[in-house]
């Protein structure tokens, strides 16, 4: 593992609680879609593909797409829109190509080790091939990671830090060390409404903050993240969380 190597997240994935608490992850997916552009025919592996909502529509575009996902919950449900999907982690060597494209979109935060993940994509794209991302940037829900980790203080545990949130500069450092060229990169707040609220999003998130607590003090923690959070509730339009994005475009030397 490279010097960058995180602690595993603890994350348990729900088809169904996603469905109901984050649908507007791929339904946001509209700007990294645009800027992978795929045609009719293209290899595209979608890395990290969860549910398949986004694989769907690469598919749709005329790719000859193949979903990436370690969770075996996720992948049965992108299976179930009849996806191609590998059951996979991809901190491994990653099966399949060489491929045309590597799309990913809200998967690469979650990764234990980003420049590992970027050696193994660059060795499976074909020349000229180009790595298409959309993940959580610097400053991506801060007030939220501020707030749970306020909780784990008062509840006598450390912070912790599981997602990867990268400025534009380090990302670009990473993806220049592993050969990639970049393209394009930009940052950008995405201020983002919570249909079922700020329980609903950590209750389907906030699990890596939870792990080392026994499970009856599991709720108590969550209720006083959420107590620190007011600032994000707007009186109208209820819930609205602090995210950012960073989106860009990378290339394999042809
Ligand atoms: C995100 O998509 O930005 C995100 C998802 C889960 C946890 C944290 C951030």
């Amino acid at each position: 593992m490279g010097g960058e190597e995180r602690p595993a997240a603890g994350q348990v994935w729900s088809p169904a609680a996603y469905a109901a608490n984050a649908a507007f992850v791929p339904a946001l997916g509209e700007g990294v879609l645009g800027l992978l552009a795929a045609r009719p025919g293209e290899r595209v592996l979608d890395l990290g593909c969860g549910d398949g909502v986004l694989t769907a529509r690469i598919a749709a575009a005329g790719a000859r797409v193949r979903g990436l996902e370690p969770d075996p919950a996720m992948a049965a449900a992108a299976r179930a829109r009849g996806l191609e999907v590998v059951l996979a982690d991809a901190h491994d060597a990653i099966a399949g190509g060489p491929y045309d494209a590597v799309f990913s979109n809200a998967a690469l935060h979650w990764m234990r080790d980003p420049p590992r993940v970027l050696t193994r994509v660059f060795a499976a794209l074909a020349p000229g091939g180009r790595l298409v991302a959309e993940q959580g940037g610097f400053g991506n829900v801060a007030a939220v990671v501020t707030a749970l980790n306020a909780a784990r203080a008062a509840a006598g545990r450390a912070a912790l830090s599981p997602w990867d949130f990268p400025s534009p500069a380090l990302a670009r450092r990473r993806l220049e060390t592993a050969g990639f060229a970049v393209e394009t990169m930009e940052l950008f707040p995405r201020p983002t409404p919570l249909p079922t609220g700020m329980a609903g999003w950590l209750g389907t998130f906030a699990a890596p903050f939870l792990a080392d607590l026994p499970e009856g003090r599991r709720p108590a923690l969550l209720s006083a993240a959420e107590g620190l959070l007011g600032a994000l509730r707007d009186p109208e339009a209820g819930w609205i969380a602090d995210y950012v994005r960073l989106r860009f475009r990378a290339r394999r030397a042809a």
